[in-house]
């Protein structure tokens, strides 16, 4: 099948190569020229495991593009642009706008839209009138994708949700996306068929669930740090009964990325919009205690070290989580900008995340006061602190030992709780994790 990609971010160039790793004819079109060369080239314009190998080993079915005419050759058109946060919280929809905008002259009769970004409820209806308009279908599938594992996820993705609009023109729609994930089916993916409303509130509730967890295990370790409590060892007993289960309760700095923070907001924001904003109350809670986390990481250091004027501290970790280098919202990049707005020298280290961390830096005019490497050794020279804000495996799984001898002053805030505690101790750190006496 032919098929266009509009937005070739992290989702959308991920889902344009797993398409093609699919068997199919693969346009991806995005209006930002030097990521369309980058891929047309072959080479991911960011970190993602496994994805410079699916482009390479798809170039023949493979096509970037900033031209969206191209789009007319195609008969299924995922959209894959991005919907960031807008200043007063709600999702940002103007390039899914100008997407649809651009795509309609080109569409025939017949052909499917599918909604893939992350939108507010009753987005697709109200664009389902102008699609409608060209002949054209237009359903929702929303994606759920884990940065870090973007290729396992789109080729074998938990399940797979169709948002469709009613009647005829659904069972149109569910017939040419099966053919088009044939092979996904075929691996007994469960696939949920929903309507438009539901199917978008899915994304969004899956997220906030998420977040909720997240927040959840923070709360706690706000209490057990007052308390002497250890929030590690209450995660992994409360993790025991299978109705709560012990993933996504490791407490630390909190959740960031381009998803989770906005999302939420997001959802706030529609829900008032709706007359239903009582409803998600909780998501405020949930946002603000993500928040404090951050800022408590930065308490932390300070308890250890008194005023931050004068100190060097080494931040481990840029990106929002491992085997990533996005930054957007990142917890660790907001900590080191908060260390060096204290007074701190910072030195952050990231194996892939320096290089996309130095514009924020900049921009921020802390250039002078942050120096970013992609080599945490070098970080670690002469330091009075190492902060672990990403826990990228190098770094969960460093000899204290071979670290011991670089530093100035042995404290280690491990922001992630995911060092040997026991292992740095007897290596002569101060250790200092989140929500742990
Ligand atoms: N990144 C994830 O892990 C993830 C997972 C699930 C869902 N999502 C959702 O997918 C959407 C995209 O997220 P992302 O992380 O890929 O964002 P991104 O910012 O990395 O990518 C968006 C891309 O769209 C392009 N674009 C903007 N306007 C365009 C237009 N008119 N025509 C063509 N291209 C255009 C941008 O240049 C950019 O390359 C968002 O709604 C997000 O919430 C993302």
């Amino acid at each position: 099948m032919k098929i266009s990609v509009i937005g070739c971010g992290y989702l959308g160039a991920v889902h344009a190569a797993s398409m093609a790793e699919l068997g199919h004819q693969v346009l991806g079109i995005d209006v930002d020229e030097a990521k369309v060369a980058s891929l047309q080239r072959g080479v991911a314009p960011f970190h993602e495991p496994g994805f410079d190998d699916l482009l390479v080993k798809n170039a023949q079915r493979l096509y970037f593009t900033t031209d969206m005419a191209a789009a007319a050759d195609a008969k299924v058109h995922f959209i894959a642009v991005g919907t960031p946060q807008s200043a007063d919280g709600s999702a940002d929809m103007t390039y899914v706008n100008a997407a649809i905008e651009g795509l309609i002259p080109y569409l025939s009769p017949g052909d499917l839209v599918v909604g893939k970004s992350t939108v507010p409820v009753g987005t697709a209806q109200r664009l389902s009138e102008s699609v409608v308009s060209s002949g054209a279908i237009l359903m929702w599938n929303p994606e759920f994708l884990r940065e870090g594992f973007a290729v396992e996820d789109t080729l074998s993705p938990d399940r797979l949700v169709y948002g469709l609009p009613e009647g005829e023109s659904g069972d149109a729609a569910l017939a040419i996306l099966d053919s088009v994930y044939e092979l996904i089916l075929a691996k007994q993916t469960p696939r949920l068929v929903m309507n438009f409303a539901t199917a978008e509130l899915v994304k969004v509730a899956a997220n906030s669930f998420l977040a909720t967890k997240i927040s959840f295990i923070n709360a706690m370790a706000e209490i057990a740090e007052v308390t002497g409590a250890n929030v590690t060892e209450l995660a992994d007993a409360i993790g025991h009964d299978s109705r709560i289960g012990r993933r996504f309760l490791n407490a630390g700095i909190g959740f960031g990325g381009g998803c989770l923070p906005k999302d939420i907001r997001g959802f706030v924001a529609r829900a008032e919009e709706l007359g239903v904003g009582q409803s998600l109350d909780f998501l405020r809670s949930v946002d603000a205690i993500n928040l404090r986390r951050r800022a408590r990481v930065v308490d932390v250091v300070i308890e250890e070290l008194g005023a931050l004027a004068g100190k060097k501290i080494a931040v481990w970790g840029l990106a929002f989580k491992p085997d990533s280098d996005d930054i957007r919202d990142s917890p660790a990049l907001d900590i080191v900008e908060n260390l060096a707005r204290a007074g701190a020298r910072v030195i952050a280290a990231d194996p892939q995340a320096s290089g996309p961390a130095r514009k924020r830096i900049e921009h921020a005019g802390l250039a002078s006061s942050v120096t970013l490497t992609d080599d945490h050794h070098e970080s670690a020279r002469g330091v009075d602190a190492i902060v672990v804000a990403t826990e990228w495996n190098v770094f969960c799984e460093e000899d204290p030992t071979a670290i011991a001898p670089l530093v100035s002053n042995k404290l280690v805030i491990d922001g992630r709780n995911t060092l040997d505690s026991k292992a740095w101790k007897a290596a002569g750190f101060t250790y200092r994790g989140m929500g742990r006496s």
